[in-house]
């Protein structure tokens, strides 16, 4: 589904930044660092327009969250919500994820969102689907040990996709439901859960620990 670009969205990015981090100021990479070293904090990428965090970040005060999403009109209508929401515990990073990683090297979460992710079907875009080998090695240097992933999508081959690589790099498998209907305790929906629910979709959901087992580079293809 594709996001008409608003002009207002993206000025709004351009102009507000009390709860908004940027990787052109180095000011702002330290404020991002600080952030994410002061307290225990839950990053998810590619919030949409931010329905989920907002509602775990309401419900979690004592917890930060970072969202990080690449659309520039999504990360604008994202942020304004933030902003209007007056809480200090949820702040938002317009970027790629891959590009935010390489600041992230001294950085540690508590655990990562990945909901209805771009399932990204043509082959030639396979490396730019958030649980391909890349993604998945970058997770497994930011994510504390014995942490978790939480994984939520409506697209049976992205699923079957995501949880064969998951299994690939030896990320463990605690929690598996393929219709899943009523929300754990630590889960909120998101707008595209609302509107897959809303057609019969059944929703796909894992949750994956990473431990001292799983493989933070990328496995080379056996060439035989
Ligand atoms: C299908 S939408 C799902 C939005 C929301 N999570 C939901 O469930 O309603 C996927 C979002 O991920 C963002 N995204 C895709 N690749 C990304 C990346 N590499 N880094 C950050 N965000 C990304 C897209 O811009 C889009 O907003």
């Amino acid at each position: 589904m594709r996001t008409k670009y608003k002009p207002w969205a993206v000025q709004y990015l351009s102009e507000y930044f009390e709860n908004q981090f940027t990787l052109e100021n180095e000011e702002s990479i330290k404020s991002l660092v600080d952030f994410v070293s002061s307290k225990d904090t839950y990053l998810e990428i590619g919030p949409g327009k931010g329905q989920f965090i907002l509602n775990l970040a309401k419900r979690y005060q004592n917890i930060n969250f970072l969202v990080c999403e690449l659309n520039k009109t999504i990360s604008g209508i994202c942020l304004k919500k933030i902003d209007e929401s007056d809480l200090k515990n949820v702040k938002l990073i317009s970027c790629d994820f891959y590009k935010l990683s390489e600041f992230l090297k001294t950085v540690k979460f508590c655990g990562l969102f990945l909901n209805f992710s771009d399932p990204r079907p043509k082959k030639r875009h396979t490396n730019r689907r958030l649980t391909s080998d890349n993604f998945l090695v970058e997770y497994s240097k930011i994510l504390k040990n014995n942490h978790y992933i939480y994984f939520k999508t409506d697209n049976d081959k992205f699923y079957e996709y995501s949880k064969e690589n998951f299994e690939r790099y030896n990320w463990k498998q605690i929690y598996i439901n393929e219709d899943y209907k009523n929300l754990d305790d630590f889960d909120a929906e998101t707008e595209f859960e609302m509107k897959f629910k809303g057609e019969g979709v059944k929703i796909k959901r894992l949750i994956l620990e990473k431990t001292d087992a799983t493989i933070n580079n990328v496995i080379e293809e056996d060439k035989n």
